[in-house]
């Protein structure tokens, strides 16, 4: 078990730990006598084993909302959790967020460890401190932050992924390449393609570090997303979201969405004299080489504008785009949705 680095958030530290396998992290965190309680569902379960006292809930984003807090809460209260007891999430983005959530309000706010189990979840909601629930239709709609205390990761989960899930979060991690400070990542990227796509565990321990820094970098210089700099994380999220809102295009994944927005991010940065063309090029091959597919028959851009304009991150009217100057150097821009259109067509 390797301690990789602390994440300072405000008042709250992340110690993110790793390691190729699951089972030296649940030794590493039954090193303590805290009552743990691990939050699992039907895919996740396999990465426990009999030491683990569980509580499973049902896959997948259907699950994310207060009933299933509350059957956390009530379960913890069962066993007379106190608040120095832990709550133990193994599972994606939705185990994490449930999970983090139910922590913090849990008698004022109990510990909380994540071992993510997705790569979109080791890359990106494990850290940070969003935990939450939707409501009423709306994603995140209830929440907070509330960092974990601790984060283990592992490659290991990553191997029983199913091929869709996996490319959500490759999406994720080549849009890190783009907002991190050098080009460590896009090199490795570019370099170790193959293993990366055949899930060589060594190969991906790496970059799951690399790619979880550039999130780090963003994240303790904004730790409530009150200054502006987290914005950037949304990096293709903006025109992905609407791509992925057309019910006639929802066959289209979060990774593969984003992947097109972060390339047609990249356009419209060149198209206005941003960045450079090599810059542009160089990425978007890179979406290549990992097998995004990069064009879609938007024919209806009258719906996809619709889209954008329910777009969440808009303020005032406008909507907000996050385009690139350079390596790193991400820039967010005001756009009215029709400037855009030559680069979704
Ligand atoms: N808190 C944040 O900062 C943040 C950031 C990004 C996304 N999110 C949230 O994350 C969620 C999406 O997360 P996700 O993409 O991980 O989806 P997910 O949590 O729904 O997991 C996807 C599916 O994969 C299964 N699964 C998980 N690990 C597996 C494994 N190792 N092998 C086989 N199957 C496995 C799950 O059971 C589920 O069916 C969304 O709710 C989103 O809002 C949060």
């Amino acid at each position: 078990m390797k301690h990789i680095f602390d994440c300072n958030l405000q008042n709250a530290t992340t110690k993110v730990y790793s390691s190729l396998s699951l089972t030296s992290i649940l030794d590493h965190l039954f090193e303590t006598n805290e009552k743990k309680l691990f939050i699992v569902d039907e895919n996740t379960k396999q990465f426990i084993d009999e030491r683990c006292d569980t509580v499973q809930i049902p896959p997948g984003e259907g699950a994310k909302h207060m009933e299933t807090v509350c059957h956390i809460i009530s379960e913890a209260k069962k066993r007379d959790f106190s608040r120095d007891d832990m709550f133990v999430a193994v599972g994606g983005g939705v185990i994490c967020d449930i999970t983090g959530f139910a922590a913090s309000i849990y008698m004022r706010g109990a510990s909380v460890a994540f071992i993510p189990t997705t790569l979109l979840a080791q890359v990106d909601a494990s850290l940070g401190g969003k935990t939450g629930v939707d409501f009423e239709n709306v994603k995140n709609f209830i929440g907070q932050f509330y960092p974990a205390q601790r984060l283990y990761l592992s490659p290991q989960p990553l191997l029983t992924l199913s091929d869709k899930e996996y490319k959500n979060g490759l999406g994720e991690v080549l849009k890190h390449a783009l907002l991190a400070q050098d080009d460590t990542l896009y090199t490795y990227l570019s370099n170790n393609a193959d293993q990366i796509l055949n899930r060589d565990k060594d190969i991906l321990n790496d970059l799951i570090l690399f790619s979880l820094e550039v999130k780090k970098s963003f994240i303790e210089r904004d730790p409530k997303e009150t200054e502006g700099i987290r914005d950037s994380l949304n990096l293709g999220h903006t025109f992905g979201h609407a791509l992925e809102s057309m019910g006639n295009l929802s066959m289209i994944s979060h990774g593969e969405a984003v992947a097109w927005g972060v390339v047609a991010a990249l356009r419209c940065s060149y198209d206005r004299n941003l960045c450079t063309k090599e810059f542009y090029q160089k990425y978007e091959q890179l979406f290549v080489q990992y097998g995004f597919s990069l064009h879609y028959d938007i024919t209806d851009t009258d719906s996809y504008l619709d889209f954008l304009k329910k777009d969440k991150k808009r303020r005032k009217g406008e909507i907000r785009f996050v385009l690139m100057k350079d390596q790193g150097e991400p820039v967010i821009t005001a756009l009215e949705g029709s400037r855009i259109l030559p680069y979704i067509i």
